[in-house]
C-alpha cells in the first residue's frame, strides 16, 4: 500500500512512518517543520523518511495513487490559551479541513489523530467514546472541531474517516513540552523540575509503539466512521511516574510546585473496550518498560551530544 503520513517529522508521525515502511508499505511523509519546537529535532525525527515540505493549511495535497492518509499533523499541547490560539486554528482546524477535502475528492480513507483532550474533565472514568465531549482547552476544542469536520465530510461527501483519540503518548522522541520528556531532561541535567499543581493529576499513559500499532490496525481494519480511544492500560499520577523514572534512572529529582496549568485536566483514563472488541488492539507495553525505553533514548541523546 501507499500511504501519506502528515506530521511525519513529529514524535508519533515519524515512528508511524518508519513502522509502515518496515512493513513494506510506500510512505509519503508530509510536514512543514513548524517551530512548535526546534525544527532541527524534527529533521532528526524524519531522517529515515522521505518528507515533502507542505504546509497543509495553504498548499495542495496530492493524493494521486495513494491508498490512505494518516493525518497526524497538528499544533499539539494543551497550553493553548492566549496569543497562540490562531496557530491552533490554522494548524488543526484549517489544515484538517483541507486534508479532508482532498481525501474526499480522491476517495481515500483518512485516519485522524484526535485526543483525549476532547473529553475535558470527563463525565466517567474509565471514559468510553460516547461520553459527552466537553474540552477545557482551546487545543481540545480544535481537535473536537476536526472530528466534527470529518463527520461532516463523511455525511456530505461519503468520506471514509476513522478517528483515534490518543491518550498522553510517551516514549522515544516525545515532544519537548511533554511531561516525561521534561522529567528526563531535568534528571539528566540535575535541574529543578516544576510540577504543575499538586502532582496528583493522573493519566492513561500510552507507549508510542502501542499507539502506532493501533493506528496501523485502524487504517487496515476499522469500519468507516469508527471512533476509538487509544489509551495505555496503567493509570499513574505525575508523582508516581516521577518515582518510577527516579528508580529507572537511579537519580533523584529536585522538584518545585507551581500553579496548575489552565486547560490541564485532573485525570484521564481510557476505556479501550471498543477498539479491543472491534480490532483486537490493546496496550501491551507496561509503564515500567515504556519508561525504561524512554530513559535509554533520552540519556543516549545527552551522551551523544
Ligand atoms: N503526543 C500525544 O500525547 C498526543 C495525544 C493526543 C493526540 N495527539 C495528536 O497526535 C498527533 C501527533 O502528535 P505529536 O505529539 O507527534 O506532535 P508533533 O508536534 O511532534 O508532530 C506534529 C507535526 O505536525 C507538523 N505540522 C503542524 N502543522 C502543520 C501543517 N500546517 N502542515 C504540515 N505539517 C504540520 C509539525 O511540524 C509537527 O512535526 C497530533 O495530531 C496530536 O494532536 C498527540
Amino acid at each position: 500500500m501507499r500511504y501519506v503520513v502528515t506530521g511525519a517529522a513529529g514524535f508519533i508521525g515519524s515512528q508511524l512512518g518508519e513502522a509502515l515502511a518496515a512493513a513494506g508499505h510506500g510512505v509519503v511523509g508530509v510536514d512543514c517543520f513548524t517551530d512548535s519546537y526546534d525544527p532541527a529535532e524534527k529533521e532528526r525525527n524524519a531522517a529515515a523518511l522521505d518528507v515533502s515540505r507542505i504546509d497543509l493549511a495553504e498548499e495542495p495535497l496530492d493524493l494521486d495513487g495513494v491508498d490512505g492518509v494518516f493525518h497526524l499533523a497538528a499544533q499539539a499541547g494543551v497550553r493553548s490559551f492566549g496569543d497562540v490560539f490562531p496557530l491552533y486554528v490554522r494548524r488543526n482546524v484549517l489544515a484538517t479541513q483541507r486534508v479532508l477535502e482532498a481525501a474526499a475528492a480522491a476517495g481515500v480513507r483518512v485516519v485522524l489523530a484526535s485526543s483525549s483532550s476532547i473529553y475535558g474533565e470527563a463525565e466517567a472514568y474509565p471514559t468510553p467514546e460516547d461520553a459527552e465531549p466537553r474540552p477545557i482547552s482551546p487545543y481540545g476544542i480544535t481537535k473536537l472541531a476536526c472530528e466534527h469536520l470529518a463527520r461532516a465530510y463523511a455525511v456530505g461527501f461519503g468520506l471514509d474517516a476513522v478517528v483515534l483519540r490518543y491518550f498522553t503518548v510517551y516514549g522515544p522522541r516525545q515532544r519537548p513540552d511533554m511531561f516525561f520528556r521534561r522529567v528526563c531532561e531535568a534528571l539528566l541535567a540535575g535541574t529543578t523540575f516544576e510540577i504543575y499543581g499538586s502532582g496528583g493529576q493522573s493519566r492513561s499513559f500510552t507507549y508510542v509503539g502501542d499507539a502506532v500499532e493501533a493506528t496501523v490496525t485502524a487504517m487496515e481494519r476499522a469500519p468507516a466512521g469508527a471512533v476509538y480511544n487509544v489509551g495505555g492500560g496503567e493509570e499513574a499520577s505525575m508523582l508516581e511516574a516521577i518515582a518510577l523514572l527516579e528508580r529507572i534512572s537511579g537519580r533523584s529529582l529536585d522538584t518545585r510546585r507551581i500553579d496548575a496549568a489552565r486547560g490541564d485536566v485532573a485525570r484521564t483514563k481510557a476505556d479501550v473496550s471498543r477498539i479491543r472488541d472491534a480490532l483486537g488492539w490493546e496496550p501491551r507495553t507496561s509503564l515500567d518498560d515504556g519508561l525504561s525505553a524512554m530513559w535509554s533514548w533520552a540519556s543516549g541523546k545527552v551522551a551523544a551530544a
